[in-house]
């Protein structure tokens, strides 16, 4: 038995009933004449409380537990009279599996975040972030539900392509960690008739194996946007969700150097019908989130963030504000004027035509919107080169948008695709990308095109709003950033 199943289960199939329930030692409270333990197997916030009566056998095995070991503990489910459980356990055999010596670094009290990120093998035994890993899964799982529920198709994109995305040259290479030898490779090297027969096979002469993707470049995925345009264009609505990587050099508490990135593509679909899919997406995971990890974000807004609960309502019940970036712009402007003291709000200022730095962001969703808020039609001359230019400005601006949340800034990128083949040529030319390399995206514009659309969720930054958790590196397992790839 799980400890949640414990939990959960209606008292009158529980109560009385003999059970086994297997988990390590959070703490041991000995008066003698009882001792109780709190038994903890992740499945919920609260462990179970075991108690043990002095004298017995079972109270032998008692004195020799610590924080940290890990035990089997069998006795009968009965109502508990103390306060803060419903049930409790009242032990008839404990059996000490694994011992925990008394240099384990999670005793009793309340440790830091950052310290628990130097222990990030033993800190998902901590209550924060087997919160999160809980929250995390769910989400995991409500994304799926609720794309599946929508008629979209899950899509593996991979992760290593020779193709920048997001053209902004924030790629890892990937190379081997040994210059490879040919004959050891597995690659068949081809006799000159086979390669004669071979049309696209390897070739002997043209590998250079010492590096790269066999001889090629080859990068990690920035996106999956790119693979996912493909299948949405034949198979209509998709959706990634995997690994993506970002070779930025950035130390903040939004930014990582490999995060989880949900990628909804649809055909026939406009710049407004990708903004109404990302905010029922929210909603939805919300919900659900609320529903099913009930105890871990009372837990959060208890102690983490004030006020979450209330926060995530609000997500929940309001519609999300639509601004352009203009006059998003006008707002920024307007709350930047100088005040009495002659100082502005901003540390950088704002014009037409910059993009937003997270203050100017964070202002948008927090103060003035104070709730979720899209701004769309981005100046082309900062967005990607894919994202459709907007009709009638001379292609001033392109039909992107971004989903702006308070206490996170940017959660969700995305735009309308550029669907006309001469028009995306050029936008490719002047952002100097290759036409030969990005053939077969053309060909996407070639054959059938139609007007689709997408957006990118950062799936940690998600997860940092729905527990209001402040670093990124502690809303997913192992966190990977400069100078951190250890565990
Ligand atoms: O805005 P971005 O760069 O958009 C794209 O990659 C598009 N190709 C997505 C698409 O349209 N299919 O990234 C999308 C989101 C951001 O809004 C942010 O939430 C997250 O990915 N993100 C990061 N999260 C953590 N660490 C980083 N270094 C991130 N960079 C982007
Ligand atoms: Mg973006």
């Amino acid at each position: 038995w799980r400890v949640r199943t414990v939990q959960e289960a209606p008292d009158e199939d529980i109560v009385g009933r003999t059970l086994v329930v297997k988990g390590w030692v959070r703490t041991v409270r000995d008066q003698k004449k009882f001792a109780f333990l709190n038994l903890n197997d992740g499945s919920s916030l609260a462990g179970l409380q075991v108690v043990v009566d002095g004298g017995t056998p079972a109270y032998e095995v008692i004195q020799k537990l610590t924080t940290g070991c890990s035990i089997a503990a069998t006795g009968e489910i009965v109502r508990s009279l103390g306060k803060g459980q419903a049930l409790e356990m009242k032990a008839q055999h404990l059996e000490l599996i694994g011992t925990s010596d008394s240099a384990y670094p999670l005793q009793k009290k309340r440790h830091t975040l950052e310290f628990l990120r130097g222990i990030a093998h033993l800190r998902p035994r901590t209550n924060s972030i087997g919160a999160m890993a809980r929250v995390r899964s769910a989400l995991a799982f409500a994304t799926h539900q609720f794309f599946t529920e929508q008629g979209f198709l899950y899509l593996n994109s991979p992760i290593i392509t020779a193709s920048d995305c997001e053209g902004a040259g924030e790629m890892f290479r990937v190379t081997t960690a040994i210059p490879m030898d040919p004959k050891a490779s597995g690659i068949p090297v081809l006799s000159q008739a086979d390669e004669q027969a071979s049309g696209d096979a390897v070739k002997s002469g043209d590998v250079d194996f010492s590096k790269d993707f066999f001889g090629k470049p080859a990068f990690l995925t920035v996106s999956g946007q790119l693979s996912a345009e493909t299948y949405a264009s034949a198979l209509s609505d998709v959706y990634t969700f995997g690994p993506t990587f970002r070779a930025e050099n950035s130390n903040t508490s939004r930014h990582l150097a490999e995060f989880w990135m949900i990628e909804p593509e649809m055909a026939f679909a406009s710049l407004a019908d990708d903004m109404s899919n990302a905010e029922a997406y929210i909603k939805y995971v919300t919900t659900r989130v609320l529903t099913q990890c009930t105890k871990d974000l009372e837990f959060f807004d208890k102690y983490v963030e004030p006020g979450l609960l209330e926060k995530l309502r609000v997500v929940m019940n309001e519609s999300f504000a639509r601004v352009t970036y203009t006059e998003a712009v006008e707002l920024l402007e307007k709350a930047n004027k100088r005040n009495k003291k002659g100082k502005r709000r901003f540390e950088f200022d704002i014009s037409w035509g910059c993009d937003f730095q997270s203050e100017h962001e964070r202002y948008l969703a927090e103060e003035h919107f104070k709730r979720p808020v899209f701004v769309y039609n981005y100046p082309s001359g900062i967005k990607a080169f894919y994202m459709r230019e907007n009709d009638g400005d001379g292609g001033q601006t392109v039909e992107a948008m971004d989903l702006l949340v308070p206490g996170i800034g940017e959660l969700i990128g995305g735009s309308a695709r550029e669907d006309r083949l001469n028009v995306l040529e050029r936008k490719m030319r002047a952002s100097g990308l290759e036409k030969e390399a990005y053939w077969w995206y053309l060909d996407l514009r070639r054959y059938g095109s139609v007007p689709h659309a997408g957006y990118g969720l950062g799936f940690e930054r998600l997860i940092q709003f729905v527990t209001g958790l402040d670093n990124i590196r502690d809303v997913i397992p192992f966190p990977r950033y400069p100078g951190s790839a250890e565990f």
